[in-house]
């Protein structure tokens, strides 16, 4: 596996290792991540799995600074996985001068996480474009853990034409139902204890709704109140078309309910489609 951080390098190394299938990360990886990268060997030749902390996709306030980085135990873990090229650029490498242009994603951007992370996609769309760019994947892999990020991605490379087909990989779960995440890092161990309750209220909501519930709205509420009742801060708890992102209507052929809360200073998503 090399480890390889400037741009110019990188090019000279694909060069001939048609086709590359690519996993963007910020680093400090688990098995989700790991699942990515087994998922992208089946794709492409050479997989290149690209470690950044994009500080375009923090707001002020954020944990860009305190984000983990572990470069090193990332590397060893990529290497059993089977990666072949870990892409490591320092900020300097991919803002030589400050990013003036933005992708500007569509209004699903100001939603869900968009309304509680203004220019959190923006940020995320345009380093996501400036990898592909520099990567020039045959194909791109994300988790479906970040459902409003992955629509985001797959509109931009619909919209933009980019001959990169994007696949979605299964969020992985601690055994209690806690999706994997950088973030769970940051949770003491009674948070620890209480975070699977995010998960638990996305399945009461679907139970609810196979069962022949039909007032959406009800069961937002219900579930918002009840993680409230133990201590989160909800941002949203939302049900949604899974295909568009829009509110969920009667007759929606797939749903996915997708929630976001912070328990003490850890923000969690998750999200559930049937
Ligand atoms: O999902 C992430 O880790 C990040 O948002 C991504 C796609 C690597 C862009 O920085």
């Amino acid at each position: 596996m090399e480890i390889i951080s400037a741009i110019a390098v990188l090019r000279e190394t694909l060069q001939g290792r048609q086709p590359v299938a690519f996993v963007p990360t910020m680093g400090n990886l688990h098995e989700g991540h790991l699942a990515l990268v087994e998922q992208a060997r089946q794709h492409g030749r050479c997989v290149v799995v690209s470690i950044f902390v994009n500080p375009l996709q923090f707001g002020a306030g954020e944990d860009l600074e305190k984000y983990p980085r572990t470069l090193e135990a990332d590397c060893r873990k990529l290497q059993a996985a089977g990666a072949d090229i870990v892409f490591t650029p320092s900020a300097h490498e991919l803002f030589p001068t400050p990013q003036q242009f933005q992708v500007e994603p569509p209004s699903i951007a100001s939603e869900l996480c968009g309304a509680v992370r203004p220019g959190h996609f923006h940020g995320v769309a345009t380093i996501v474009l400036k990898l592909f760019n520099i990567v020039q994947p045959a194909c791109g892999v994300f988790g479906k853990k970040d459902y409003q990020q992955l629509h985001i991605i797959r509109g931009m490379v619909r919209e933009f034409d980019l001959p990169i087909q994007i696949f979605a990989g299964e969020t992985i779960r601690a055994e209690d139902g806690l999706a994997l995440s950088s973030r769970n890092g940051y949770l003491s161990q009674e948070e620890r204890a209480e975070a699977p309750r995010l998960y638990r209220a996305l399945l009461q909501i679907r139970e609810a709704l196979a069962s022949g519930q039909i007032d959406f709205a009800a069961l937002e509420t219900a579930a918002r109140n009840d993680l409230a009742r133990h201590g989160w801060q909800v941002d949203y708890i939302s049900l949604r078309n899974a295909n568009t992102l829009q509110a969920a209507q009667p007759g929606d052929a797939a749903r996915v309910v997708l929630g976001a809360a912070r328990l003490g200073t850890t923000r969690l998503i998750d999200n559930l489609e049937f």
